[in-house]
């Protein structure tokens, strides 16, 4: 369920689209940034502020990899598969991931710290294999650099080797 202050951020979005169906992107963003997931309840409260049936909501949400239906760990880490960082190691990055987590892709550590996602494309092409981790970017990466980005965050909750910030989407929202 959405509290009443992210019903009334996505209510004051309205006047920058020409309906309120174009809003759906942003208001899953507001619901995800809330709750860390994007529960049942929050996609039939989107659909009763944007006027769209829940299934129209749920089609949207499930399109997109940025899009967790399910709760996440603290840190969600999301690696491009895509060609461009395929091309570069994606695969053995993910291998090495799910090794050094004891878990496959999709799932969650026990202590519920880590979630490790395949997603597409993240708009890094340049600088793969990369990953996305909560909001932050690491980019150019290797198994050595994973394992002291898992070591910072288990030890300090952030690390000097992020890149960047992914802006666009939060700044929508
Ligand atoms: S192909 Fe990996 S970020 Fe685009």
């Amino acid at each position: 369920m959405l509290s009443e202050a992210a019903k009334t951020r996505i209510q004051e979005l309205f006047p920058r689209y020409p309906d309120k169906r174009s809003c759906t992107l942003a208001a899953l963003r507001i619901a995800q940034k809330e709750q860390g997931y994007i529960s049942e309840e929050a996609m039939a409260d989107i659909g009763v502020l944007l006027e769209l049936t829940p299934v129209q909501v749920y089609e949207t949400a499930t399109f997109y990899t940025m899009f967790t239906l399910q709760p996440v760990g603290k840190y969600l880490i999301q690696v491009c598969r895509t060609l461009s960082c395929a091309l570069v190691g994606a695969g053995s990055l993910i291998r090495h991931l799910e090794q050094k987590l004891g878990i496959t892709a999709g799932e969650t550590t026990p202590d519920g710290l880590f979630t490790l996602k395949k997603v597409e494309c993240l708009a890094g092409c340049g600088a793969g294999p990369m990953m996305q981790i909560n909001d932050e970017y690491y980019e150019y990466l290797t198994t050595d650099k994973v394992d002291r980005i898992l070591e910072d965050l288990r030890r300090d909750g952030k690390s000097s080797l992020a890149s960047g910030p992914f802006l666009i989407p939060l700044q929508m929202a």
